[in-house]
């Protein structure tokens, strides 16, 4: 059992392993748990890589869900973002068990990288959605997408008992965080703030806590506080911990953060080759006939 108590760790961000956060949590103390980790398939951050032994990343995969459920209040939702290979392990081999019910959403997106000759381009993330019981808080309200055909006879009718739309599908587009994108940060791996918006919207009020569980750039902290909620997360890397910091303190993303994409040079333009040619021909020989 901790001996702490949850009001230590609100609105902070942990320097640190989240493994250890976690373990100081009290049980059922937060709304929703939400986590965005490392996939293990070498991504370095700061010049450090996570990447390990498929099983044994599995292991720390359970071991995160284990003591995230724990953490989270019986009524509360748990979303944790990866490759769908990943997500499937932790499912089969500790999810589906544990939970009341998991559901496996996926968010796809546009990619120019990736591609290979002999197989589709992977253009896509799971999003497992976990509930402890079958009372788990969820507000429709709040993410309802606008109808589409508002005038037929039975929406109307919805609309006029109150509904604000129908339910979001089980499959979300949103771009990647762009380099040219405002949110942008020299952090190799953002999630796009209107993606984690909708699954913060659809789980929590405003008042509530949601554990991010690896703070990264900050960008989901960032929609976190700019929604009134409250968060408690952890981010071990030094620099990614400035950097949330400082985002946090100032409201923008710190000057040495910021990606500064390349400017294009204006290059003088060059000819043509084949008009090059061309005009060589009719300036100095007679054409082919
Ligand atoms: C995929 S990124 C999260 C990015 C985040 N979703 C965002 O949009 O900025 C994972 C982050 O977790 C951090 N990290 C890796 N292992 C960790 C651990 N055991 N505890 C806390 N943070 C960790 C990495 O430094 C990295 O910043």
């Amino acid at each position: 059992m901790s001996v702490y108590s949850t009001e230590q760790f609100v609105d902070t961000v942990y320097l640190g392993d989240v493994l250890e956060l976690l373990a100081q949590l009290p049980d059922k103390s937060v709304d929703m748990v939400y986590g965005d980790p490392d996939y293990n398939v070498g991504v370095k951050y700061e010049g450090k890589s996570y990447t390990r032994k498929f099983d044994e990343y599995i292991d720390w995969y359970i071991r995160l869900a284990k003591e995230s459920l724990r953490v989270l209040k019986d009524d509360g939702n748990l979303f944790l973002i990866n490759y769908p290979k990943q997500n499937a392990y932790l499912r089969v081999r500790y999810l589906d068990e544990a939970c009341y019910e998991v559901q496996d959403y996926v968010w796809i997106y546009n990619t120019n990288i990736g591609h290979s000759p002999r197989r589709f381009t992977t253009a896509h993330r799971s999003v497992l959605h976990a509930r402890k019981t079958r009372h788990n808080r969820f507000y429709k309200d709040q993410v309802a997408v606008p109808y589409q055909n508002p005038n037929d006879k039975r929406i109307r009718q919805r609309i006029a008992q109150g509904s604000k739309g129908r339910m979001p599908y089980s499959w979300f587009y949103f771009d990647l965080v762009k380099n040219v994108s405002h949110e942008k940060t020299k952090h190799p791996c953002q999630i796009p703030q209107g993606l984690y918006e909708m699954l913060l919207k659809a789980s929590t009020r405003p008042g509530d806590i949601a554990l991010i569980l690896f703070g990264g750039s900050g960008s989901e902290i960032e929609v976190t506080r700019r929604l009134g909620r409250h968060f408690i997360s952890a981010e071990i890397d030094p620099e990614y911990h400035r950097l949330i910091m400082e985002r946090l303190k100032t409201g923008t993303v710190p000057a040495d953060f910021k990606l500064r994409v390349p400017q294009r040079t204006s290059k003088p333009l060059q000819q043509p080759r084949l008009l090059e040619a061309a005009e060589k021909y009719s300036i100095n020989e007679a054409k082919p006939s």
